[in-house]
């Protein structure tokens, strides 16, 4: 009977876990989608809108936290960074990371020619 309720219980814990880090996951991809990132960097990530518009699936969570953070601070200034200035203005530190995470984890094109 003991025996029982231990295994029980560890079942429990286990799918709380399961659930709480798969939640975490979908976390950044749905703050990709509910931000409107996908306008311009489409949906997958590496389908751009515009030619000079860059592919972000794939692309490690430091590199892009640092790029997301100079475009919203001004740091990073190119021609293009001014379209995407104004939709860092509503995107938290703790955003840019759930997104960079979900980023890192997509493949980008360099992971699917590794795989040939
Ligand atoms: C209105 C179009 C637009 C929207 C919306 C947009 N971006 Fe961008 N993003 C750009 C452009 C254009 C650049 C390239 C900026 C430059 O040339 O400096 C860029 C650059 C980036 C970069 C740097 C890529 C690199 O290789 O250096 C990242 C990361 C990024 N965007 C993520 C996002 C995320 C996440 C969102 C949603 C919160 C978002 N963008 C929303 C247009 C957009």
């Amino acid at each position: 009977m003991s025996i029982q309720l231990i295994s029980q219980s560890s079942l429990v814990a286990g799918l709380i876990l399961l659930i709480s880090s798969s939640a975490f996951a979908a976390d950044g991809a749905e703050l990709y989608k509910a931000k409107g990132c996908t306008a311009c960097h489409g949906e997958d990530a590496k389908t751009p809108i515009m030619p000079a518009y860059p592919k972000i699936a794939g692309q490690s969570l430091e590199y892009t936290t640092q790029q997301m953070n100079d475009i919203k601070s001004g740091a990073r200034s190119n021609g293009q960074s001014i379209v995407m200035k104004g939709i860092m203005a509503g995107v938290s530190d703790e955003e840019i990371k759930a997104i960079s995470t979900y980023l890192s984890g997509l493949g980008g094109e360099k992971k699917e020619a590794e795989k040939k």
